[in-house]
């Protein structure tokens, strides 16, 4: 069945949801250990390591039998540094890919060939404010903008977007996303599958029009409350995908690169899945899951073995339904077919990676966090702690110190706002720019447990994060350090409707 169109019934379904009094207990983690995130951060000076140049520009695509398909896409070319350090993803608007080592200084000098404002965000990288992406840095059609900056995070998979305020759903929409992979020296110890049983896999939502053309309702009313959902899943840009394997071990990096829509995934003949990264790169060691919650820009990586499989056989990874907007039925996101057996052993080693995480976290926690309240205003938009984004403001409770480890909870308001649409909630993936944050704990009020369960056996709250999913009437807390760059920031929902409404703000980081 393929996901619907969201319907009356099911916005209203979002709405009226009964507010309770949320309560969090004062458990602390014990999982933290080890030294700071980077080592050193600086800009880059002199001649970089990696120097590419990236433009945006429209362009066609085959995607459907028959026409093609207009579309906005990233192109990019290695100026300086190894020629592999950027490639192409074949047929398809997405990409490009980065491929970069750890230390390395990186320049990209990125091009607007569009007919609009842009600017390209570098999500989960740790980056001097200059290089962050900030819609206050949007460039004119025909401008240039250069990034500079060191690749100190570690190996994982994180991706680049678009974020012009107000036009970063549309943009992203239409093509414009790419991954950026991060590799290191602990993570080449490992003989994980590389090469090209590394395999990404963007997983997208979209409508496309009688003409094969994108159709996006992102402007209308449901859309920007909801969130944009599409009928038909796209991976890699590419629909019903199929991915030819050996029957060996593999890497399957996955991003949700949707505007809104929340997956959950499995695969469809119960294998557990094995979960290896998330967004900030290696867990400590592999888990396992029934299924797995990812949420727009929420990134995991899974390790999968088609050694036992049958040559021709067929896995197929699907959607199974939730409470998430758009997530009733059952639906396929890929399958897998074995075209050749190879004899290569599969081990996955039982310990991946040492987290670095923050000693005095312990200390930090019990102290009270900095609390951010997710709910529907008045004029219908989403806010956080009432207030909208301003593109050069920073309340009172927005300015943090350098150095500093705080805790932040997001608190999704049940049954909060006001006027016509009071009452309305629905999960927001919120997302720090900058830094990775630790997960420390998650309460839900007893009146949505069950939505909560419907989507919860699936989130991958260890390892590092840039993105959490907050649940209606859920708080989360998560743990973060503002580390080697003072300046502004920002942090926001990544359903990019909702964050082009608004529901987005900035932080100072201030010396
Ligand atoms: Cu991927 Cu400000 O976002
Ligand atoms: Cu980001
Ligand atoms: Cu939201």
């Amino acid at each position: 069945m393929p996901p619907k169109q969201i319907s009356r019934r099911e916005f209203l379904k979002w709405m009226g949801i009964g507010s309770g009094a949320v309560l969090l207990n004062g458990c602390t983690p014990n999982f933290l250990t080890a030294s700071s995130l980077s080592p050193t951060a600086l800009p880059a000076a002199g001649s970089p390591d990696v120097e590419v140049a990236l433009e945006a520009i429209p362009g066609e695509v085959q995607i459907l039998p028959g026409q093609a398909t207009r579309v906005w896409q990233y192109r990019a070319e290695v100026l300086r540094g190894p020629a592999d350090a950027v490639r192409a993803l074949p047929n398809s608007y997405l990409g490009p890919i980065f491929n970069l080592q750890r230390g390395q200084t990186v320049r990209v000098h990125f091009s607007n060939r569009l007919s609009e404002k842009s600017i390209v965000h570098w999500h989960g990288l740790h980056v001097p404010v200059e290089a962050d992406g900030h819609p206050r840095l949007a460039i004119e059609p025909g401008e240039t903008y250069v990034y500079d900056f060191t690749v100190v995070d570690r190996a994982g998979t994180y991706w680049f977007h678009p974020h012009p305020h107000g036009r970063t759903g549309p943009q992203v929409y239409q093509g414009l996303a790419g991954l950026f992979l991060v590799h290191d020296s602990e993570e080449n110890s490992l003989g994980l599958p590389s090469g090209e049983y590394d395999l990404p896999i963007v997983i997208q939502d979209r409508i496309f029009d009688g003409d094969n053309q994108l159709v996006y309702g992102g402007q209308g009313m449901m859309d920007q409350m909801l969130g944009f959902l599409g009928n038909r899943i796209l991976v890699n840009g590419q629909p019903d995908f199929t991915l030819p394997v050996a029957g060996r071990a593999y890497r399957l990096r996955l991003l949700n690169g949707s505007n809104s829509r929340i997956y959950k995934l499995a695969w469809a003949d119960g294998t557990p899945l094995t979960v290896i990264a998330t967004d900030g790169g290696l867990l400590e060691q592999p888990l396992w899951k029934d299924y797995l919650t990812l949420a727009p820009a929420q990134r995991a990586d899974l390790w999968v073995d088609f050694s036992g499989r049958e040559l021709g056989e067929q896995i197929q990874l699907v959607n199974l339904p939730s409470a998430a907007p758009g997530g009733d039925g059952v639906f396929p996101i890929l399958s897998a077919v074995v075209d050749r057996l190879e004899d290569v052993p599969a081990a996955l080693p039982d310990r991946l990676s040492a987290l670095n995480g923050y000693e005095e976290a312990d200390a930090v926690n019990r102290r009270s966090p900095r609390v951010f309240t997710l709910e529907m205003g008045r004029m219908m938009s989403w806010t956080i702690n009432g207030r909208t984004f301003e593109m050069l403001e920073t309340a009172e409770d927005e300015v943090v110190r350098l150095g500093d480890l705080e805790v932040w909870q997001f608190t999704n308001q049940a049954g909060g706002g006001m006027g016509m649409m009071g009452g309305m909630t629905l999960p927001h993936p919120m997302h720090i720019h900058g830094l990775q944050f630790r997960v420390l704990e998650r309460q839900i009020v007893p009146e949505l447990r069950e939505v909560w369960e419907t989507l919860s056996g699936g989130f991958v709250d260890s390892g590092w994060h840039d993105t959490v999913l907050v649940m209606p009437g859920e708080s989360v807390r998560v743990l973060l350090k503002f580390e080697d760059f003072t300046g502004l920031y920002m942090y926001h929902c990544h359903n990019l409707e909702h964050e082009d409404m608004g529901m987005m703000r900035n932080f100072r980081v201030e010396a």
